[in-house]
């Protein structure tokens, strides 16, 4: 039989939404990728920032790695290289390395026998109670759930944030949904289906911006704590997974690792398209440290930067912007890490199971700012 064309769908959505980038790419041979094909799927992806490649079942762990990697043919190491060991972190619980494709993790819920290499493994979706300041009562929890943090895929210390994250979904508890409240006292909610792994355009949040917000965006930076990840574990989150409450509850810099202060990460607020040269508000809000105001002096107080920060981003996170991905086994979503920002979110029963596998690289270059210089 002769393969089948390759085909772009329009992503589903519902009626209400206004979220404008995301496809859906049927009957690409992931196993055999040729140029042209990948040429295609760059293409589609810095132009929808969102790619699913349906009916991947099966698809190893090495294809994925390729065509990850082939966004950034440099690149080799994991993300957040070996900070995962790290037993403080918070990124810890939530990732299994692949023995023998280390550039990839496996995550979700519930316990593993045996896969890929990994014996007796139990994973553990991530719950807003182990991380959000406040929770969703017990009574409501398997009926409403709650953006457990919004990110970029970045180690945001050493190294560069990766161009292309790769999920691939192995095994979907069938259908339920839940209803995903941002309980910041707005009453905003959105119905989701279980596990759903939400998306919002750093473009869009950036075209939301007031003309003085846009050009102070344009020209800021931020600096991101050094271990971002272990300086933040015991703090907490806001209820809308859009960075963190100010409690003072950050670990010192002499409980961190060794810091070199080369390694220290000041980004550009905005992050240039390589592609179509759009400008995407692209900020990891509960790494923040401090703000390089565009005259050069630098804002520190912690509970200033964020409200400033979540005053930028929460309106790029309302619920008709959300595109919230209905998982079906065999999906490969191909996501433009340097032109969205991501969530986890569901609150999962035990019994209900769920492996995907996710991969991306450490870029081998800094992220573009609007000036087109590496950062
Ligand atoms: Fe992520």
């Amino acid at each position: 039989m002769p393969a089948k064309t390759m085909e772009t769908r329009p992503l589903t959505v519902p009626a209400t939404s206004k979220v404008d980038f995301g496809v859906e790419l049927h009957h690409v041979d992931v196993e055999h990728l040729n140029d042209d094909t990948f040429a295609t799927i760059r293409d589609l992806l810095y132009k929808n920032h969102v790619v699913v490649l349906k009916d991947q079942t099966g698809l190893s762990p090495e294809a994925q790695y390729e065509l990850t990697r082939r966004f950034d043919p440099a690149a080799v190491t994991y993300g957040h290289g070996k900070t995962l060991d790290a037993k403080r972190s918070v990124l810890h619980p939530d990732l299994k390395t692949i023995p023998h494709q280390p550039q990839v993790q496996v995550i979700g819920n519930g316990f593993y026998e045996e896969y890929e290499g990994l014996e007796n493994i139990t994973l553990k979706h991530p719950h807003h109670k182990t991380f959000h300041k406040t929770k969703i009562p017990d009574e409501d929890d398997l009926n409403a759930t709650r953006f457990y943090r919004w990110h970029i895929d970045a180690a945001l210390y050493a190294l560069n944030p990766p161009k292309v994250t790769s999920l691939v979904a192995v095994n979907v508890p069938a259908g339920r949904r839940q209803t995903l409240r941002y309980d910041d006292g707005t009453g905003d909610e959105l119905e989701v289906p279980l596990g759903t792994t939400a998306f919002v355009s750093g473009q869009t949040m950036y075209n939301l911006l007031s003309e003085k917000d846009k050009e102070f965006v344009r020209n800021a930076k931020v600096e991101y704590a050094p271990h971002p990840y272990i300086w933040m574990s015991p703090a907490r989150s806001r209820p809308d997974g859009l960075g963190m409450e100010s409690d003072n509850l950050e670990l010192p810099e002499s409980e961190l690792p060794p810091i070199d202060k080369a390694d220290i990460k000041v980004l550009p607020m905005c992050w240039k398209n390589p592609l179509t040269g759009n400008l995407a508000l692209q900020i990891h809000p509960s790494a923040v440290k401090a703000i390089h105001r565009p005259d050069g002096t630098v804002m520190t107080g912690l509970k200033e930067v964020r409200e400033l920060i979540h005053r930028l981003q929460r309106p790029g996170i309302a619920p008709e912007l959300v595109y919230a991905h209905d998982w079906t086994e065999g999906d490969c979503v191909l996501f433009n890490n340097q032109g969205v920002i991501h969530t986890v979110v569901g609150a999962f029963a035990a019994e209900e199971k769920r492996l995907f596998k996710q991969c991306n690289m450490a870029s081998s270059e800094g992220v573009m700012g609007p000036d087109g210089k590496l950062y």
